[in-house]
């Protein structure tokens, strides 16, 4: 087990901080979520990331219970989803996240995709900021943002999210917008940190594991952590849940980071945020 402790936070603007590893929920049935959620909670992890889309926000909030975390010591992000922004809908969907999350508060509410063919999400960004202010989410962020979208949501409405979690990984490395946030003090969530496994056979990232007597996996999860992103992988296997957490002994050289920085190629794995509709 990895101490809770061992894994740094990062203090997101408003000043709440959030475990840089936390485990992502996408793909893991719903009526074995929590089984999940409580193994990793019991192997180190505080910070679960899933979303409405997912279905299984009612299995995390189980997982929570049947751990026996406090549920303020879990940090827990959720996403809208894409058929309820607007303002409106926006506020009604948290209620219902909140319902299945056995929960009053979220500690992160992201809007899931811009989706700017629908030119929702300034409305939708509107209500995220009176949830805010309501305290029924600790902070609020976007996901699949670009830098036009996030200079339209600060022009047009004067608040800036504190996190874009964008698909982020040694072959999409997104230094532009990498950039951007450094610049705005927004914090960089990488989602599908491991390209969901298709890096790991990679030459160059087998040859570092190699050296340090790591796995693929490890390797590439704490290339994110010394460039200072957040990453929640998902596993649905103990073994895994439990070996990519443990990654706060070893630490890669400076020539490690510049092979695997060579690796970036722009090959997404999911979407394109830019023609994505939903
Ligand atoms: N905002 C968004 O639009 C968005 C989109 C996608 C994902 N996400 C978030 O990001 C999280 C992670 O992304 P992801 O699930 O797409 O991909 P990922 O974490 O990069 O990869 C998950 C895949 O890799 C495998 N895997 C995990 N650990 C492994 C290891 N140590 N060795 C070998 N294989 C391993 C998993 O299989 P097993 O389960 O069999 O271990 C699974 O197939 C999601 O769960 C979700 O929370 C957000």
């Amino acid at each position: 087990m990895t101490s809770p402790t061992t894994v740094p936070s990062i203090r997101l603007t408003g000043g709440v901080p959030i475990p840089q590893f936390g485990f992502g929920v996408f793909g893991i049935e719903p009526d074995r979520t929590a089984d999940a959620v409580a193994l990793a909670l019991d192997a180190g992890y505080r910070h679960i990331d899933t979303a409405q889309m997912y279905r299984n926000e009612q299995g995390v909030g189980a997982g929570i219970k049947k751990s026996g975390v406090p549920r303020e010591e879990v940090f827990v992000t959720t996403k809208l989803a894409n058929d309820a922004q607007g303002h409106d809908n926006a506020i009604t969907a948290l209620e219902g996240s909140l319902r299945r999350l056995g929960t009053d508060y979220v500690d992160l509410y992201l809007i899931h995709w811009p989706l700017p063919a629908k030119d929702r999400y300034v409305k939708t960004w509107q209500a995220f900021d009176e949830i805010l202010k309501a305290g029924k989410a600790r902070a609020i962020g976007v996901s699949n943002f670009s830098p036009a979208h996030l200079d339209r949501l600060a022009g047009e409405t004067g608040a800036v999210p504190s996190v874009n979690q964008i698909e982020l990984h040694p072959y999409l490395q997104q230094a532009e917008l990498r950039r951007y946030h450094e610049e705005h003090g927004i914090a960089t969530e990488a989602w599908s940190p491991i390209a969901q496994g298709e890096v790991l056979g990679d030459e160059v990232v087998t040859r570092i594991a190699a050296a340090h007597g790591r796995t693929a996996a490890q390797v590439v999860l704490r290339w994110h952590l010394a460039l200072g992103h957040i990453v929640f992988p998902k596993s649905s296997s103990p073994e895994r849940i439990r070996e990519n957490i443990d990654v706060f002994g070893f630490a890669l050289s400076d020539e490690d980071m510049r092979a695997l920085g060579g690796l970036d190629r722009g090959r997404r794995t999911g979407p394109d945020p830019e023609t994505f509709d939903g």
